[in-house]
């Protein structure tokens, strides 16, 4: 077993339950504390310690990284771009000032490692739209990816300043079915496998034909896991790391379902979410990801869907 205590924050959101469970696998249940705002997850139930921290009380958080001899944080608190929109003076608030929390205290503490996500969001209308590459232009039009791409330069500034060994991923929309989303605007294409099932049919919030990068849970959870246990010396970027699985528009993931459920149907009414999707790129070039550390995608859109029926 790998001598690190971690403590996970926003551990029961979409993303945190997956990555707290399979932390814990690793470094023992004991070692691994999650956190939230909210109860506890049933899923976590059981597995290992739960503490409840709000990530913007750095008094309250500093504490617990004490108490508990903390050595690395995973920082997953956030509101997301479609939530964000109805309040971004509070999505900015919450998106960088945890994270400068969690940076602050890493410096003191002397933390061994940060993890901490960006997003495609962080891309606007005028980057380029297929295989977006690592370094482009980057002009995003929400709080949210604004939020994200502050965070990123926030990263690279403690990485060089402080030697915060900080790292991080540009996630596409995650698709899973533990744990529900947030409030993405990829969302839907977790809410269709719900509707497919229950109902045979689904209304898109997004129009046919918006493509955006797309990647099955387990996928982002052995990222995240390769990307912070990669020796430092293989670690180029310090700001986030594009990552890439596949690219679909809400038709094709339809078709996808419709090998497995061939009476479900889609139908579309598109709303404030479609201006949002539409200023993503449609598929990502994470080709240093996969130099610098390996990355390599397993799941493709059928592999999926056949994983999302069984398991839902
Ligand atoms: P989520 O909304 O499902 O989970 C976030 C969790 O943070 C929630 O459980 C919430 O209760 C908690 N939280 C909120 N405010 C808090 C606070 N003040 N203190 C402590 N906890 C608080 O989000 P997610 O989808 O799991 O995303 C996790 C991270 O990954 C976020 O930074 C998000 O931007 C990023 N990300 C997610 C996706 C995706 O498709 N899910 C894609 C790109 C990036
Ligand atoms: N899935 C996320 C969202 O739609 C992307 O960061 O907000």
């Amino acid at each position: 077993m790998k001598k690190e205590k971690i403590l996970v924050i926003g551990a029961c959101g979409q993303i945190g339950v997956e990555l707290t469970l399979a932390l814990r696998k690793i470094y023992g249940g004991a070692n691994v504390v999650a956190s939230d705002l909210r109860e506890e997850n049933e899923l976590l139930k059981g597995t290992g310690p739960y503490v409840s921290i709000d990530v913007m009380n750095k008094e309250m958080l500093h504490v617990q990284v004490i108490r508990q001899n903390i050595t690395q944080i995973y920082l997953l608190a956030a509101i997301l771009s479609a939530t964000g929109e109805k309040n971004p003076p509070l999505a900015w608030h919450l998106n960088t000032q945890s994270l400068l929390n969690v940076l602050d205290i890493a410096k003191e503490e002397k933390l061994t490692k940060v993890y901490w996500p960006s997003s495609i969001a962080v891309f606007g209308p005028t980057s380029p739209k297929e295989f977006c590459p690592q370094q482009t232009i980057i002009e995003p039009t929400t709080v949210y990816g604004i939020s994200k791409y502050a965070g990123e330069f926030w990263c690279n500034y403690y990485f060089h300043r402080y030697g915060v060994d900080v790292r991080s991923i540009r996630y596409p929309g995650l698709i899973s079915y533990k744990s529900s989303p947030g409030g993405g605007t990829t969302d839907y294409a977790v809410e269709i496998y719900h509707e497919a099932k229950e109902k045979k049919k689904y209304i898109s919030f997004l129009e046919a034909g918006t493509k955006l990068p797309m990647m099955y849970m387990p996928d982002a959870i052995r990222a995240t896991i390769e990307l912070m246990e990669a020796s430092a010396k293989n670690i180029s970027v310090r700001t986030s790391y594009n990552l890439a699985a596949m690219s679909f528009a809400p038709e094709e993931i339809a078709s996808s379902i419709q090998k497995f459920i061939p009476s479900f149907e889609i139908s579309y009414k598109s709303d404030y979410r479609q201006q949002i999707a539409n200023s993503w790129p449609k598929s990502i070039d994470d080709s240093t990801a996969r130099e610098d550390w390996g990355w390599k995608h397993e799941y493709d859109l059928d592999r999926m869907t056949k994983d999302m029926l069984e398991n839902i």
